[in-house]
Parts: C-alpha cells; structure tokens; sequence
C-alpha cells in the first residue's frame, strides 16, 4: 500500500475515538444519553439502531458539526476544540461520508478530490492532482476524473466522496449510511471499497444496516435505541444472540424485509 494512504500512526495511545459521558438534548429530546464508547486504532464499529435513535446526532457530535451539552470527546488523545482553525485541523482528521453524497456540482470529480489537500493541507497542485488520481483508481472511478458528479452514478459518486474524505488524511472515518439512498446494484460497489479500507486498517465508525457489511468487516456493533447505547457486541454475538428486547425486535423488523 502506497504510504500516502496509510493510517497515520500517532502516538501509543490505544483510544483513537473516546466518548465519555456525552449527553445531548434538542429541546426535551434527550437526543444522547450519557454515551460511553471507545474506539480503538484501527478498529470498525458499526452503529446500528431504529430511526430518530441518535445515530447520526452521535456521528455529528464527533465531527463537531453538532455540539454537545456535556461529557468529553476526544480524537486521539485531543478533546475537540470549539471553533476557528483547530477546529478545521480536527475536521481533517476525522473524514465523513454522508447518506446524500455531498460533492461540489460545479467542480470535476478531480477538483472535488483536490480541493482540501491544495486548501488545507498545501499541496501543490500536481501533488494534489498526482495524490487524486490514485485515491480515484483505487475506489474505481479513475476514468471518470474530468467528468462533474452529474455525470456519476450514485455508487460512483459515493466512492469519490469515500476518495475525497480519504485525500485529507483523516485519523477516523465516519459513515453515516453511506448506501442507504442508493439503488441496490450499486449498493455493494460502494461496501467493497469500506470493506477494503477496514482491512487495510482504517478506523472507522459506520451507521448502516447492511449486515453483511457488518458481519465482513466490523469488529463491533453498537445498538442505539432512543439516546442510548442499550448493547453492544461482536458482530457474530449481536446478530444471533441479541439480548435486550429492543435489540431483538428491531433485528426481528430488518431481518424479516
Ligand atoms: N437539528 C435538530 N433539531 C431538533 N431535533 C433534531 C435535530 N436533529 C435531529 N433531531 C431529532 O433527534 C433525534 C435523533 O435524530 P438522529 O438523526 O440522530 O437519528 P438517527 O438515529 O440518525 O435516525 P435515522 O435512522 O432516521 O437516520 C430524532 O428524534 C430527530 O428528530
Ligand atoms: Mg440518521
């Protein structure tokens, strides 16, 4: 693997990810409560859950795109700073890949590769685009560099959205079902390139209900029901042997579709 693309090791702290005690409130919706989780270097925890649980409110909270009322959170080792510069330095450390694929319309699938590392980490612009080609080949869109997200399938610009996220960097990927609004065919394309990223030793934290996914590539799964995390387990465990009886019932309503 090509170095540029590597995990960047840090320091020995075995925490890449760590939540304690976050809680988190939209009005009187107690939308995080009291969240305790850690995810370790290299590790890929699948979240899982019914809808309005907090999944996503939880994926924002660790980007910072959402704040929280209280509790910690920190990226290895580093609380998250409120604002300004820092701010964009722990955005570029944790990438994040939404259910809409969030590219810029107006700019080349390249371009839309380029940007941040050119921007934020100060490439020039032959690095940046040298950088951008071999993140494209390696999520399979290489051939479609000069083309604009319009052009693209939606598993194709999922996986420019993956490439981009990929060219900062990032210490932690967050996926928050990334293959939800997309058409079945396309679905598994998009599953291969995060399963290959998860073997490659990319930490990650990934909102999908796509099983096989979870069964293949995660070392946990973590079910959220109404702000909580009611159990967590291996992937094997929780899919057969689920033990709280929300767990069950929402396995009982996807397994059953
Ligand atoms: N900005 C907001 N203002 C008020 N309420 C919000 C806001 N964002 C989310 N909520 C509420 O918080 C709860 C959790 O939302 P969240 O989007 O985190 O759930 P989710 O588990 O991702 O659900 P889904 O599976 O449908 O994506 C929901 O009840 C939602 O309506
Ligand atoms: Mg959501």
């Amino acid at each position: 693997m090509d170095e540029a693309f590597q995990v960047s090791a840090g320091s020995g702290a075995t925490a890449l990810v760590s939540l304690e005690h976050v809680n988190k409130h939209f009005g009187d919706l107690h939308v995080l409560n009291d969240i305790n989780m850690t995810v370790k270097r290299g590790e890929v925890v699948v979240v899982i859950g019914p809808s309005g649980s907090g999944k996503s409110t939880l994926c924002r909270a660790i980007n910072r795109l959402e704040s929280i009322d209280d509790g910690n959170i920190t990226i290895d080792g580093e609380e998250l700073p409120a604002e300004g510069k820092s701010l964009a330095h722990l955005r570029a450390d944790v990438g994040m890949v939404f259910q809409s694929f969030n590219l810029f319309a107006h700019k080349t699938i390249l371009e839309n590769v380029t940007l941040g590392p050119i921007k934020v980490r100060k490439l020039s612009k032959s690095q940046a685009r040298e950088e951008g080609m071999e993140l494209l080949k390696r999520v399979g869109v290489d051939n479609q560099a000069e083309k604009y997200p319009a052009q693209l399938s939606g598993g194709q610009q999922q996986r420019v959205a993956i490439a981009r996220s990929l060219a900062m960097h990032p210490k932690v990927m967050l996926f928050d079902e990334p293959t939800s609004a997309l058409d079945p065919e396309m679905i598994n394309e998009v599953l291969d390139v995060m399963t290959d990223l998860a073997k490659e030793g990319m930490t990650m934290i990934v909102v999908t209900h796509e099983m096989g996914f979870a069964r293949k590539a995660a070392n946990r799964v973590v079910f959220m029901a109404d702000g909580r995390i009611e159990e967590e387990n291996t992937p094997e465990e929780f899919f057969t042997n689920a033990q709280s009886p929300r767990a069950k019932d929402f396995l009982s309503k996807i397994l059953t579709h």
